[in-house]
């Protein structure tokens, strides 16, 4: 059990924006007392506002009736489960639309469920042990409630739909902002308050031109899982399927790298190397999300065997590489860069180019060579020579033929 949250400098610093930027549907996502949603209802068509807790939907609903305030519907849902369940269960839906009577908030949860204007005042103090209080504690770190609004936020929000939070210095800026870029979102501070013991802050976000784009391909979960020197990666599901999304990553200086990649993996596919190209447009592309381990990490959880077909798998796509003139570059250290699903995949085109004497299988041989992996692999009792590894691959350099490969691959056992 606890406290409905009493209005407090947060709420009517946020309920100042909320005036300002609502029009159309409103959710008010943690209405508490109502104050958002009873500000929101001055310029809205239809608002609803949204609590975890009964009690909170008692009040609020009281203190709506009390200021006149029209077209607001209170509903008991932890943060967007109620349309979730809408969405997802006939059953639920029938039951839930048959209780109720008013034909503006009928039609608009009978149709899909999109907002203009989303207004959060999240609960973002990090839990102290032993108190029980959602209105106040936002998880273990704090931001946890929050993080889950901004994860689930966007389904429910229309195209150019606008979403309002207001949080404390006490929950970390830095962390916020991570957090949105995580969820691919675009933002910027609109107020600031100055308390005695910390600042209050007021957000305006939306969606960036990548989340919009996405999203009308039908990617849903979309969240960014890794971040390297060039390039940035945000994992997403296409109905059933998992697929990663890459783009330019805002820090990196290098030009074009993203529509070279997708140059080279269209030809690459035709080769069955690279991960599977699904699309691309202005500055991404997607792919096929590939389960499986890193190299290393690969050889060492796996049998000799398995280790060594593997290892060959990749010298042979490394030649078809080499006949197309194609230099992957940074084959003598593929540590993340090579994952191995049913197969080997290659990974990361950005810097590939056409040459001359393309340098994919020496490269790789200098890897084989390099300290850690040769120990890695004598572990698992695959010796290697290392003259006479360097003997075939100048020999293999002056002519890279497949007999030429052939050789290489003989001392592989
Ligand atoms: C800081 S209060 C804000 C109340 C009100 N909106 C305001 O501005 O004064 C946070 C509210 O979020 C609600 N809340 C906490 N966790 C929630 C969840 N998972 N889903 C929906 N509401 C939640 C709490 O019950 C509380 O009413």
């Amino acid at each position: 059990m606890f406290e409905v949250y009493e209005p407090m400098e947060d709420s009517f610093l946020l309920a100042e924006h909320v005036k300002k930027h609502s029009h159309g549907f409103v959710l008010d996502v943690g209405t508490g007392s109502g104050i958002q949603s009873i500000a929101a209802s001055e310029k809205a068509k239809l608002v609803i506002g949204i609590d975890i807790s009964r009690d909170a939907i008692k009040l609020a609903r009281k203190n709506a009736l009390k200021q006149n305030a029209k077209n607001i519907h209170f509903f008991e849902s932890s943060l967007f489960d109620l349309f979730k369940k809408i969405q997802a269960k006939k059953q639920f839906k029938n039951n839930f639309l048959k209780k109720i009577k008013n034909k503006k908030i009928h039609g608009f949860l009978e149709k899909n469920i999109l907002f203009d204007l989303i207004i959060f005042n999240p609960p973002y103090l990090p839990q102290d042990k032993g108190i029980e209080d959602k209105s106040i504690y936002g998880g273990i770190k704090g931001h946890e409630t929050l993080e889950r609004f901004l994860s689930e936020a966007s389904e429910h929000l229309k195209e150019n739909g606008k979403i309002l939070i207001v949080f404390s210095s006490l929950t970390k800026k830095e962390k916020v902002d991570e957090l949105l870029k995580d969820y691919c979102f675009e933002f910027r501070q609109i107020d600031e308050k100055k308390l005695f013991f910390e600042t209050l802050l007021v957000y305006l976000i939306k969606k960036s031109g990548l989340l919009k784009i996405l999203e009308k391909k039908g990617l849903k979960n979309i969240k960014k899982f890794a971040r390297g020197h060039r390039g940035l990666l945000y994992k997403a599901n296409l109905k059933k399927k998992k697929i990663v999304i890459k783009t330019k990553n805002p820090k990196s200086e290098a030009k074009g790298r993203i529509a070279n990649e997708v140059k080279w993996i269209k030809i690459l596919n035709k080769h069955n190397i690279g991960p599977k190209l699904l699309f691309s447009g202005m500055g991404y592309f997607a792919y096929e999300f590939i389960k499986g381990d890193f190299i290393l990490d690969f050889i060492e959880k796996n049998k000799k065997q398995e280790g060594i077909k593997t290892i060959k798998n990749i010298f042979n796509q490394l030649y078809i590489m080499d006949k197309l003139k194609f230099d992957k570059e940074e084959m003598h250290h593929p540590l993340k860069h090579i994952i191995i699903d049913k197969k080997p995949v290659l990974i990361d085109f950005e810097r590939c180019k056409i040459t001359k004497k393309p340098k994919n299988i020496t490269q790789f041989c200098q890897f084989l060579m390099s300290k850690n992996t040769k120990a890695l692999l004598k572990q698992k009792g695959i010796k290697l020579n290392n003259d006479k590894i360097i003997k075939l691959a100048k020999t293999y350099k002056k002519e890279q033929t497949k007999e030429n490969l052939n050789k290489i691959l003989s001392i592989l056992n």
